[in-house]
């Protein structure tokens, strides 16, 4: 019986030197015992091999096998060597879906996968009190060891702050330039409620979808054990009883799952701005399409399009310029901060936003990198151009009394030509298709005025505008 001790519950370089010279030395799965123990690491690693005895192991399997390796069930190493050790013979095992192991190994995979998806979408950050700089902790309990391997998404995400994620199996750690994996940590550690909590609960309140109250998907989506560590948690009585009035105009704009013929003309228009054939017909189209366009150049650094989002017949429409940072990474408009002030402006002015219809004049996001910063650039003409096929589909469709253009790009984009934001601010304009214009301030060129009072006062007129728009939409 041979017995190799790994590094680490995840030490994935140590199981495929392992393997690698078990496969070697010609070393039968059944004689192999895989433990983790970290004191005793390397005690009776094999020596690492020569070559691997000339067997190649397809990529796919290398990429399966390190999700694999963080699934928390105790017979994965033996199950990946396993496979390892078939795949010499049976090199077509690995697209066999019907094969015990392989089907174990992708539950397995799909299981962590999931696991990842969660911890990105549940972390939530507090403010650290008493630290001697602005410094945010989480903590977080995945269900497989996926801590490591999800770090990289909030690298991306938070390069900005620093910031901790405490879990049991490992905390990682970044200080705007580094990341530092350190050991498992107490419940305990984690810091309690603060401000940040309040401002983050605001916000949930404003994007609250009633969907979640149904509560098998609520189980699904958000099980039980990521509640406690949710501060809107404790929202969710309040949002449930004025729910109901918001959920009927929120059922028209679920995302559906579009249909193979839907992809196919969507992605047949995204692929090839010369193609001619027939525009789309569903918003589902739309979103298809528009988050993998290839109709500019603008989607090479971007992560992905970003289509409009909302009621599917609005009679309110608000365009933006283009993605920004976090929408860019979340796939949705106005999520970031110009998006939080937006709907607080929505908010003042009396408008629901679930109610409406939200789009951007430019689909990806034009930017620079600037450091470890992506700097927001303005879309050209050209650029605007190009998107505008798009954007004329979105309209097309929803078919809104009211379009509100947020700053001068939007106006650029709806209107075809420049359209100066002070000279028309206020006033209404007919737009070809009989609907209603009205451009206004974008929600960032306010958060960028320096004077406090002038903020105030463009904030003030904002807020009117939306309100103006909300009445003329009989919202
Ligand atoms: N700015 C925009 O114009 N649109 C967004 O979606 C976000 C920021």
């Amino acid at each position: 019986m041979r017995v190799v001790r790994l590094a680490s519950e995840i030490d994935f370089a140590g199981w495929r030197a392992a393997a690698r010279a078990l496969r070697a030395e010609g070393v039968e799965p059944q004689a192999v015992v895989w433990t983790v123990e970290r004191e005793l690491f390397d005690v009776d690693a094999p020596a690492p091999s020569r070559g691997g005895g000339g067997f190649t192991v397809p990529a796919t399997f290398v990429e399966l096998a390190e999700q694999v390796i963080q699934h928390r069930s105790a017979d994965r190493l033996a199950l990946l060597y396993r496979i390892l050790w078939r795949l010499e013979r049976e090199p077509r095992l690995i697209d066999n879906p019907a094969d015990p192991d392989m089907a174990r190994a992708r539950d397995m995979a799909k299981a962590v996968s999931r696991a990842s998806h969660k911890m990105k979408a549940f972390v939530r950050f507090r403010l650290v009190e008493g630290a001697a700089a602005e410094t945010y902790a989480a903590w977080f309990e995945p269900a497989h060891r996926v801590t490591e391997a999800t770090a990289g998404f909030f690298v991306r995400r938070f390069t900005n702050m620093d910031w901790t994620i405490l879990t049991p199996d490992a905390c990682v750690a970044w200080d705007r330039e580094q990341l530092m994996v350190s050991e498992g940590a107490d419940p305990a550690d984690a810091p309690s409620e603060d401000a940040q909590e309040v401002l983050w609960r605001t916000y949930y309140a404003s994007i609250f979808n009633p969907a979640r109250l149904n509560p098998k998907q609520m189980r699904q989506e958000m099980p039980k054990r990521y509640w406690r560590n949710l501060p809107e948690a404790a929202l969710i009585p309040e949002l449930i009883e004025t729910a109901q009035e918001r959920a009927a105009a929120m059922v028209a704009a679920t995302p559906r799952q579009p249909s193979d013929r839907v992809l196919k003309a969507a992605l047949r228009h995204a692929r090839d701005a010369s193609y001619e054939g027939g525009v789309p017909t569903s918003l589902e189209e739309i979103e298809a399409g528009a988050s993998v366009c290839r109709r500019c150049d603008l989607w090479r650094d971007a992560t992905q399009g970003v289509p409009g989002e909302g009621a599917s017949q609005a009679p309110l429409m608000f365009v933006g310029e283009q993605p920004g940072d976090h929408e860019d990474l979340a796939g949705r408009p106005f999520v970031g901060p110009a998006g939080q002030m937006f709907d607080k402006a929505l908010a003042e002015a009396g408008v629901v936003r679930d109610r409406t219809y939200v789009t951007n004049a430019v689909k990806h996001f034009k930017h620079e990198p600037r450091g470890k910063r992506r700097i927001h650039k303005t879309p050209d003409r050209g650029e605007v151009t190009a998107c505008r096929w798009w954007l004329d589909a979105e309209w097309r469709l929803v078919k809104p009394r009211v379009v509100v253009m947020l700053g001068a790009t939007a106006a650029l984009g709806v209107m075809g030509k420049p359209t100066p934001i002070g000279v028309n601010r206020g006033k209404v304009l007919q737009l070809p298709d009989q609907s209603q214009g009205l451009v206004t301030y974008h929600p960032s060129f306010l958060l960028r005025l320096p004077d406090e009072d002038a903020k105030a006062r463009a904030y003030a007129q904002f807020v009117q505008d939306l309100r103006l728009a909300g009445k003329l939409a009989g919202l």
